[in-house]
């Protein structure tokens, strides 16, 4: 199957990875973005044809990868659905959220939605790409009748191990384990046994290794190793102490908490929590609170230029 061009919707995180991924795989890239984007030289000076939503659409092709906030999506599919016709269009998410929460597949029947979604920061996409390192994506195509675009697609991001699934699983399961894991118990519990450590008197240098950057080295390892690898790598202190603070730590209260989670994704109530929290403001709580901690400046000082 021929595909020459995409055009791609913003260029934040993702999509400056996609747009230079897919251009140097030798895809004409298109941008499409707002009038008054501040990206718009930067898109321009990366070699990017660039059109605005002002600009005549039809010119734009049959693939549109949605690639702004989850939240925008709608707002985007009903500005395109303005002064387009959806027929035969290919809307490509690098995740499910959008889909899902806004009931795409019946709000737009007459468009070919696809999940091209990578398990990869932007960085990571590029990177990986650009050292052709394995690069995962789970791809979902509910109608049934992409797969070929999807394979050519995510060939050209460099996209290496596809994983078939439905949007509903990718969306899920990358919500229930940025919670529960990823953006929780990792840099949470890094932190809470980094302050632990220095409420103790522990040098600071000493508890910021040990508790944050050994982070990376662990989960290097469980990835290179696999389960049962890593479990035979760790020294017998470590096997004992881990063993014995799992079974503390993973008890009924926190298998409960799990099913807590996971009630509120499936349930529809974490959307009504997205929609009412602005987020930025909560951001700019979170880096404040982190502020109380000393890790990040022990990060700023001991660890942020190393490399
Ligand atoms: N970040 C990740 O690591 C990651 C990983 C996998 C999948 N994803 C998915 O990739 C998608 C993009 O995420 P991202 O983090 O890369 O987004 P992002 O960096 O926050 O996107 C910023 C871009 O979106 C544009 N934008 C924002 N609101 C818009 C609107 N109302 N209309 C038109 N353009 C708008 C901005 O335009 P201006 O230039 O005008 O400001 C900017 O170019 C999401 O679906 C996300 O779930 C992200």
């Amino acid at each position: 199957m021929q595909v020459t061009r995409a055009t791609i919707i913003g260029y934040g995180s993702q999509a400056k990875a996609w747009a230079a991924n897919l251009k140097d795989s030798g895809l004409q890239v298109n941008l499409l973005l707002r009038p008054e984007s501040p990206s718009i030289s930067q898109a321009k000076n990366a070699g990017l044809n660039v059109f605005t939503f002002e600009d005549e659409l039809e010119q734009l092709g049959e693939i549109f990868v949605f690639l702004t906030p989850d939240d925008t999506h709608h707002l985007i599919a009903k500005e395109l659905s303005k002064k387009l016709n959806l027929n035969q269009k290919n809307f490509i998410y690098a995740h499910g959220y959008s889909y899902l929460r806004y009931d795409f597949e019946k709000t737009y029947p007459e468009v070919n939605h696809l999940l091209l979604a990578p398990k990869a920061i932007a960085s990571e996409l590029r990177e990986r790409y650009l050292s052709q390192e394995n690069l995962v994506a789970v791809l979902s195509d509910p109608k049934g009748k992409s797969s070929e675009l999807l394979e050519v697609l995510s060939n050209k991001l460099g996209i290496t191990k596809k994983i078939q699934a439905t949007f509903k699983d990718e969306t899920w399961a990358d919500l229930f384990s940025e919670q529960s894991v990823l953006c929780s118990l990792l840099p949470y519990g890094a932190r809470k046994s980094f302050d632990f450590l220095i409420d103790k008197g522990i040098h600071p240098e000493v508890a910021f290794t040990e508790c944050w950057m050994e982070v990376k080295l662990i989960a290097d390892a469980m990835l290179k190793f696999g389960p049962e690898g890593f479990f035979k790598l760790i020294s017998p202190n470590a096997l004992i102490g881990g063993e014995k603070a799992q079974k503390l730590i993973f008890d009924n209260e926190y298998q409960k908490k799990l099913d807590s989670l996971w009630k509120d994704i499936s349930s529809g109530q974490f959307d009504s929590q997205v929609d009412e929290t602005k987020a930025n403001e909560l951001r700019q709580q979170v880096l404040d609170d982190w502020k109380k901690s000393k890790l990040p400046s022990v990060y700023d000082e001991f660890y942020k230029d190393q490399k």
